[in-house]
C-alpha cells in the first residue's frame, strides 16, 4: 500500500455521489463567463473574448500569471475550467497540467491551448481524488473552484499531496466580508453562478482554517471594483456611475480587506511531509 492510499482511506474520499454529478453536472452546462462571448464557442475569438473580458475584471491577476519565475516549473491548475489562465502560464514557460471535473471545460481547454499553438496536458479529473503520484507538482494553482466543490477540506489535502515540498498552492476563494456580497445582497442582484449545486463563501479566519495542512500562508484581499458589461438598466447605471467611482476613490489600505477574492499564497515544507509520513 502506498503512503497516500494510507493518508487518503477511501472513507476519507470524496463522497456524495450524487452532489459530485450534480456539480459535474452544472458545469458541463455553465462555462464561467461564456454570457459575454458573441464569437462561436470554440473560435480564436471567443477564447480571445474571454481573455480579454476576465482580466479587463480581474486586474490583479495578469500580473501573476505572467510571472518569470514559473519558468520551466510543473504547475498544475485544479478546475481549470476553459484554459483562460493556463494558457497565460503556459505563455509564461510553465509546463503545465490542467483538470476539471467537467468535460465540456477540458474540451474547450483543448480547442484553447491549440488555438494558440500552446502545449499542456489536459484531463477530466476530480481535483478530490487526483491520480497524480505525491510530490509531482511546484505550483498548485485553483482559481475559483474550492467554493463550488462538494469537499473543500479534501481538495486541500489533494493539493497539499501533490505538492513538491517548497511548492507552493495558489488559491482563490470568495470572501464571505466582501464589498461585492454586501452590495448583491442589498440590490438583491444574484451572483455569478450562485445556484450552482455547491457554493461555500469564506471570512478570512475560515480559509485560514481550511489551508490548515500548510503551515505557511500568505492572504491577500483582491478584487476591487470596476465598470460592469453584464447589468443594465437602474441598478447598473447606479453601480457604473456612482459606486464604482465612489469606491475607488477610498484609500485601498482601508478598503483591501473587503476585496471579493481571498487570495492565498500557501508554501509546502520539507517538515510538512515529514509529517505526514510520520502520521501516515
Ligand atoms: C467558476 S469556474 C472557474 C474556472 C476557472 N478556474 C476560472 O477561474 O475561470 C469553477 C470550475 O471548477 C470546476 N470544479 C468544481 N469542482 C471541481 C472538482 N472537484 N475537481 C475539478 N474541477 C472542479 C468546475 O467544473 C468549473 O470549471
Amino acid at each position: 500500500m502506498t503512503t497516500s492510499e494510507l493518508r487518503y482511506p477511501v472513507s476519507e474520499a470524496p463522497t456524495n455521489q450524487a452532489l459530485a454529478d450534480a456539480i459535474r453536472d452544472y458545469w458541463n452546462s455553465h462555462i464561467h463567463d461564456l454570457e459575454i462571448a458573441t464569437h462561436p464557442v470554440g473560435t480564436k475569438g471567443f477564447f480571445d473574448e474571454l481573455d480579454e473580458y476576465r482580466f479587463d475584471k480581474l486586474r490583479y491577476l495578469p500580473q501573476l500569471l505572467a510571472s518569470e519565475r514559473y519558468r520551466g516549473k510543473q504547475l498544475l491548475e485544479v478546475g481549470c475550467g476553459v484554459g483562460t489562465d493556463l494558457v497565460r502560464f503556459a505563455r509564461a514557460g510553465a509546463n503545465v497540467t490542467g483538470i476539471d471535473l467537467a468535460e465540456t471545460s477540458i474540451d474547450l481547454a483543448r480547442k484553447n491551448f491549440a488555438q494558440n499553438g500552446l502545449q499542456g496536458k489536459l484531463q477530466v479529473m476530480n481535483g478530490e481524488a487526483m491520480s497524480f503520484a505525491d510530490n509531482s507538482f511546484d505550483v498548485v494553482y485553483a482559481h475559483g473552484v474550492l467554493q463550488y466543490t462538494a469537499d473543500a477540506a479534501g481538495m486541500i489535502r489533494e493539493i497539499h499531496r501533490v505538492l513538491k515540498p517548497g511548492g507552493q498552492a495558489i488559491l482563490m476563494v470568495y470572501n464571505k466580508y466582501s464589498w461585492l456580497n454586501a452590495l448583491s445582497k442589498l440590490m438583491k442582484v444574484d451572483l455569478e453562478h450562485e445556484d450552482a449545486p455547491a457554493l461555500r463563501k469564506y471570512s478570512i479566519r475560515e480559509f485560514r482554517r481550511l489551508l490548515q495542512p500548510f503551515r505557511q500562508v500568505r492572504l491577500a484581499p483582491e478584487r476591487f471594483p470596476v465598470i460592469s458589461r453584464l447589468h443594465g438598466g437602474l441598478k447598473g447605471a447606479l453601480y457604473n456611475q456612482l459606486f464604482v467611482r465612489a469606491f475607488n476613490v477610498l484609500p485601498r489600505a482601508l478598503v483591501r480587506p473587503l476585496g471579493w477574492h481571498l487570495m492565498a499564497f500557501a508554501e509546502k515544507h520539507v517538515a510538512e511531509q515529514q509529517g505526514n509520513h510520520a502520521t501516515a
